[in-house]
């Protein structure tokens, strides 16, 4: 079986041809939108769950992206211990002793000793991820581990600095080591100059004794929500814009990881930043023209940051463990070393036990205990659980019983996600659905990276589903097109979301994937939000996610008062109910390249009545947004008023997505 993602990356020529032209007039189409709306009408509880964020650490999202720390290998576990380093004069890496070491689940350090000729210097220097920025009369915060080496009883001197891109160091700012034993010193070093792609140095300032440096790590001062150990301003912001209701974490296949070994291991994630053991990336090596050898996991960003990131946007977290399988796309299913045995899943079944209780249970409990050793004492409130990521076969449904049988057993209210496999039909998913039935999933996980053509002939995918038994969470979902995350990806996302939006009895949860790529470290081609070390690009599919998820409304409503659609155009509907009362919520879509006079007579709309109007267009469906024009598309707003007739009027533009927020009585 071959995985999508290499669809995703290699194949856009290929998807090009699928992607034929989407503008083709059908003869017989009206030019007019026109229709009637009864508000009064509705059908389905919408839930508030319906539109959420996948997050996982792939094209370099977390170290490197979400997570604020500029420094690369900042422990020097990488298999080449001074990965990310360029270094002066004498410097090497030590594996540490256990109880020698700052850190004993991250044992190596590195050694520095002075140059002792008076024009040779030591230093360290750290390029981050692909260039490590910073921001003129912006503080940061530096924090390392140090100690004399055995041998050196004096002080001794270093200085901290920023060198800009041409080279040149900046203000250097002091600090002395004159500890025999691991201490932790800290040092803020403002910057004078604004750079994109600069490094950070640790000078030796002296020709004399050495030092020992462990985590050594560098934080803006100004990062999301003021938080030590943060996040990335610019881009969680991006991410708590979409106001998510719902937040999946870590993966995706970095849930299972290459080998059993490199599976994500949330109890890896939590307690002292310093001490989370380095972890492979699933993604790091995975294709072969994109090989990023230097992707690793600090988990800086970890289990709590995550459950703490979903309480501050609003979003319900939804951790996904592994369930006892290395990623079925990587290794052969016979393969048994990278499969647990049926009857030895016990610490994985225990891992996920453990997790509600580190979200959930109380102080006095031992994971509990932990959360509010972290900061948290209140429980997170968890709700949800995913099993097994995207797995597959009997080797998936021979393991998931036991641990659905051992969390109903002991929390009887939490919802737990089954999945249908990688994609959205053929052999796996018919194998897995009736499977999820007869277990009693709550949800099933469905994924679909389809092209254009695909995403526009399965609007009516939910039409058709069962009523009846587990609900769908769409979980990964993408518009592949060539280029990727075009004006066409997005809008036939838009138009196949109108689907989702009026089966809201059937789908209860979505999420578009991945959500975050650096563009010099990608592995996954069609992402959300692209970024570098300074700019975050907000792709037209962001801007469709925006738009559902801040319009979600509470109800749907009958549409079967509307006219026949226009060609190339979609339309969805639903009431939002509130304390400040009711609007109905009218999206519309338009791939066609001529504009679309709408008409619609909604019941109980006041003459006068100020319509709210957002969206986005562009002048063609290849267009997207990049570092050289970020905003080529972008949101718009403006209000119109109804007038005279009482009727919802209005002109929608060519290759455009409107949301019309039309109060009612
Ligand atoms: O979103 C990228 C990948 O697609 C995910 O890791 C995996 O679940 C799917 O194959």
């Amino acid at each position: 079986m071959k995985h999508k993602a290499l669809i995703g990356i290699t194949a856009a020529a290929a998807i090009l041809s699928a992607a034929a032209p989407l503008d083709v007039q059908a003869q017989d189409a009206p030019k007019t939108m026109t229709g009637t709306i009864d508000p009064a009408k509705t059908k389905f509880d919408i839930s508030p769950t319906m539109y959420g964020v996948f997050f996982e650490d792939i094209n370099f999202a977390a170290d490197g992206g979400l997570y604020a720390e500029l420094i690369k290998n900042r422990s020097f576990e990488f298999p080449n211990g001074l990965s990310g380093w360029e270094t002066d004069g004498q410097v090497r890496i030590v594996k540490g002793e256990e109880g020698d070491v700052p850190f004993p689940r991250n044992p190596h350090y590195v050694r520095v000793t002075a140059e002792p000729h008076r024009d040779r210097w030591t230093a360290l220097d750290n390029a981050g991820f692909r260039g490590l920025p910073f921001e003129k009369d912006k503080t940061y915060h530096l924090s390392v581990m140090a100690r004399l080496a055995p041998g050196t009883a004096e002080p001794v001197k270093f200085d901290a600095a920023f060198v800009r891109e041409d080279g040149t160091m900046e203000a250097r700012t002091p600090f002395t080591v004159n500890s025999r034993e691991w201490k932790e010193y800290k040092v803020d070093v403002k910057a004078a100059s604004t750079q994109a792609r600069g490094k950070f140095r640790l000078l030796l300032n002296g020709h004399r004794g050495t030092v020992d440096f462990d985590h050594i790590s560098l934080f803006p001062e100004d990062t999301w929500k003021g938080r030590a150990n943060g996040l990335r301003n610019d881009l969680a912001q991006a991410i708590a814009d979409l106001k998510p209701k719902v937040f999946r974490f870590p993966g995706g296949c970095i849930v299972e990881g290459t080998t059993l070994d490199e599976r994500y291991q949330w109890k890896n994630t939590v307690g002292p930043v310093g001490n989370r053991p380095l972890n492979s990336n699933r993604w790091n090596n995975t294709f072969i023209d994109h090989l990023t050898p230097d992707y690793f996991q600090s988990c800086g960003l970890g289990f709590f940051e995550f459950f703490q990131f979903c309480e501050d946007v609003g979003a319900e977290p939804l951790p996904v463990l592994n369930m006892g399988l290395a990623c079925q796309f990587q290794n052969d299913r016979n393969d048994l070393t990278q499969q647990v045995a049926v009857d030895q899943l016990g610490p994985y079944i225990q891992d996920c036990l453990d997790l509600i209780e580190f979200a959930n249970g109380p102080v006095t409990s031992a994971w509990g205990k932990l959360r509010a050793d972290m900061g948290h004492p209140e429980p997170f409130n968890m709700k949800f659980i995913g099993i097994g990521n995207e797995q597959w076969g009997k080797l998936y449904t021979d393991r998931l019983p036991s641990f659905l049988k051992a969390i109903r057993e002991k929390y009887p209210d939490i919802k737990i996600i089954g999945g249908s496999g990688p994609y959205p039909d053929g052999e796996e998913f018919e194998y897995l659905w009736p499977k999820m039935r007869e277990f009693k999933a709550d949800l099933v996980d469905e994924h679909y990276y389809r092209d254009p053509e695909w995403f526009l002939s399965h609007i009516d995918r939910y039409d058709k589903y069962d009523r009846n038994g587990p609900k769908v969470f769409a979980g990964e979902y993408a518009c592949h097109d060539d280029p990727p995350n075009s004006l066409r990806a997005a809008l036939c996302e838009a138009a196949f979301l109108t689907g989702i939006e009026r089966n809201a009895d059937v789908v209860r949860m979505s999420s578009y994937a991945p959500l975050l790529s650096n563009y010099y470290a990608w592995q996954w081609a069609h992402d959300m939000i692209w970024f570098d070390t300074t700019t975050v690009v907000k792709t037209p599919n962001y801007l469709v996610q925006k738009l559902y998820s801040n319009n979600v409304g509470t109800r749907t409503l009958d549409l079967s008062g509307l006219g026949k659609l226009p060609a190339d155009c979609y339309c969805g509907a639903v009431l939002d109910e509130s304390e400040d009362g009711s609007s109905v919520i009218l999206k519309f879509i338009n791939l066609g390249k001529t504009a679309v006079p709408i008409s619609i007579n909604i019941l109980g709309i006041a003459d006068g009545t100020e319509v709210s109007v957002v969206g986005f267009k562009g002048a063609d469906l290849a267009s997207r947004n990049d570092l050289s024009n970020p905003e080529l598309i972008k949101l718009e707003e403006s209000t119109l008023k109804i007038n005279g007739t009482g009727i919802f009027g209005a002109k929608q533009d060519p290759f455009s997505f409107m949301v019309y927020r039309i109060p009612v009585k």
